[in-house]
């Protein structure tokens, strides 16, 4: 093995601040590897890739659920929280998976999926069995609407749902239930019915779950879409905007009246009396900074840090992924400036460009034509240089680009497949149209399989795949890159081993500069002995950076920054280029230390 640069043993985050100095990587079970034959990923497959992560240096592994599912949102739909579904293996395997972890370093994060459960769910099974089961209030039942208000008959599937809300993955919110003439709260799919977290012994099955995974030795969880879990339980109709087919239930739903009282409940029944090094982020969609501080706050014990969406909604007009538009630098700055500083005195950042939810990073921040390589290694950079636990989606560290489906049935996601239906039948859109509004920001985008190798099917299974392996196989795999020093796989190793190096890369405070500037980002990090200039070029151009001297400075000392040292780039050093330019898509992580003075 030969990796320039990056040092041999590459130093593990151990202190008792360790998630901030940890890196996170995220596997999608379904699309990383798959052991025998049957098109899907799982964990044997997993297993045998562990040595790869331990290489790539990451400090902890999150995996998206693999528990027993219909599998109606790819293991989004949980019918029992306590077991792993046969199509990804079995309990003793994940233990293998934990230990084998454990054994080399790393931390194993389990997704918790508690927002909803399957409809297949025994406990959704009883609840819709009677209005009198003990279980009914588990969920949202609510009579349609005319009979609610006039106590006539209902008339399902006409408008007599409970309130206009519209589902995550198009349609109405309410499923309508024969058996006891009464609808069910559906955010996501008619599969994935809400559970009713006002019920306390929701909450309570909830958390006894959750300790019985941590007294099996996973190292914490992943939240999904947990501030949903509050709602208003007048349940209003939301507004509707042109065009539209349903209300906006969010304003009723999001971060609603007791989400932190039930975090906080959470935490004390869960993880207060722990002692072990555990780590807990929640997905929270339309999470606000200001909501962000209190959630993450350690002093309230609620979790240790959130995802929000504000920079990945940039590049679509009011929100809307099937609407797309091209994604200004000025803003992308703006927003991940804000959330830095935002957070800079309580809380804590988590840093992402992609997951199985997302288009590709490269292709949708960077360039994944002629720039592909230098766009994902400073994309890298830029990332993880910034204050907050950095996450890489699986394959983003081979600088794995978005897919070009053909037809819809070449599409695999429950999301892409409903919105193609209703856009076609009921809002008046051709199929090209469609296709082509969804290309840039699908969600199978990323999750067409990892590519290991140049043979067939990348490498990811020897069967016939679930989704379509992206052709680019050929020359984009882990196979061709782990040895290279020049790879983007070797690339993440630097910049991981660079964060577990460096203080000022976990703890340092942020500073963005050149707000206005079209192309370039730039920003320092500092303790009082270290700064950091970062710098990168997000563009296919030669740019000239322009600092005032009192943008950056050591301590008190202004830097010049024509003597700094070149701590990490993406391009060969070249000492005829001056330390300010940067080449198209360049990255430079620029050092003016202590010791090292302004000249
Ligand atoms: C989260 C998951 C997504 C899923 C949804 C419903 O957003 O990341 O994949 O479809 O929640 O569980
Ligand atoms: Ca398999």
């Amino acid at each position: 093995m030969t990796v320039e640069h990056a040092p041999a043993e590459i130093p593990k985050a151990t202190s008792s601040d360790w998630f901030q100095r940890a890196v996170v990587y995220q596997i999608y079970p379904r699309s990383f590897a798959d052991s025998n034959g049957d098109g899907i990923g799982d964990l044997r497959g997993i297993i045998s890739k562990l040595d790869y992560l331990k290489r790539l240096g990451v400090d902890v592994v999150w995996l998206s659920p693999l528990y027993t599912s219909p599998q109606d949102d790819n293991g989004y739909d949980i019918s029992d929280y306590r077991n792993v579904d046969p199509l990804f293996g079995t309990l003793e395997q994940l233990r293998d998976l934990t230990d084998g972890l454990h054994a080399r370093g790393m931390k194993l994060v389990m997704d918790l999926v508690v927002n909803h459960t399957s409809d297949e769910h025994p406990w959704f099974v009883e609840s819709r069995s009677s209005k009198d089961n003990p279980k009914r209030d588990w969920y949202w039942w609510r009579p349609p609407r005319e009979a609610a208000a006039a106590g006539a008959g209902p008339t399902p599937g006409t408008g007599s749902e409970p309130n206009n809300w519209g589902s995550a993955f198009s349609g109405p919110a309410w499923e309508f239930d024969q058996a006891t003439g009464e609808y069910y709260l559906h955010i996501f799919s008619k599969k994935q019915p809400d559970l009713n977290w006002e019920n306390p012994e929701v909450r309570a099955a909830v958390y006894e779950m959750m300790n019985w995974w941590l007294d099996r030795g996973v190292d914490g969880f992943r939240m999904d879409v947990i501030n949903f879990i509050s709602k208003d339980t007048s349940l209003p109709d939301g507004p509707r905007g042109d065009g539209k087919l349903y209300g906006d239930g969010t304003p009723f739903y999001i971060d609603g009246p007791r989400m932190h009282e039930f975090l906080q409940e959470m935490h004390r029944e869960v993880f207060a009396g722990r002692t072990g090094e555990l780590l807990t982020v929640g997905e929270m969609p339309g999470v606000t900074v200001e909501e962000a501080v209190l959630y993450t706050d350690p002093a309230r014990a609620e979790v240790d840090m959130v995802f929000q969406f504000e920079h990945v909604a940039l590049d679509q007009e009011e929100g809307d992924k099937w609407r797309p538009k091209k994604l200004l630098l000025t803003e992308l700055k703006q927003t991940l400036g804000r959330w830095q500083d935002g957070l800079a005195e309580r809380g804590w950042n988590s840093l992402y460009w992609g997951n199985h939810d997302q288009a590709r990073a490269v292709s949708r921040f960077g360039d994944d034509g002629t720039y592909r390589e230098l766009s994902a290694k400073m994309l890298a950079g830029i990332l993880h240089l910034h204050r907050g636990t950095p996450y890489v989606y699986q394959g983003e560290e081979l600088g794995m680009t978005n897919m070009t489906f053909g037809a819809i049935s070449d599409y695999r996601d429950i999301e892409v497949l409903n919105h193609h239906r209703e856009a076609t039948t009921h809002l008046g859109h051709t199929d090209a149209e469609v296709l082509a509004a969804l290309a840039p920001l699908n969600r199978d985008n990323a999750r067409t399989p990892v590519q290991w190798d140049a043979s067939r099917h990348a490498g990811f299974t020897t069967g016939a795949p679930w989704i379509a392996v992206n052709p680019n196989a050929n020359h984009i795999n882990a196979a061709a890159q782990v040895d290279d020093p020049d790879s983007v796989f070797s690339f993440y190793r630097k910049v991981i081993a660079l964060r577990h190096a460096e203080p000022v890369v976990s703890h340092g405070d942020f500073t963005m500069l050149l707000p206005d500037d079209p192309h370039v980002y730039a920003f320092t990090r500092s303790l009082p002995d270290t700064t950091f200039l970062v710098l990168g070029n997000f563009s296919g151009q030669d740019q000239k950076v322009t600092l005032d001297d009192a943008d950056v400075a050591v301590g008190d000392v202004p830097a010049v920054w024509d003597s700094a040292e070149l701590v990490l780039g993406n391009y060969p050093a070249d000492a005829a280029v001056p330390l300010l330019h940067l080449r198209p898509w360049e990255l430079k992580v620029l050092r003016a230390g202590a010791g090292r003075p302004a000249r």
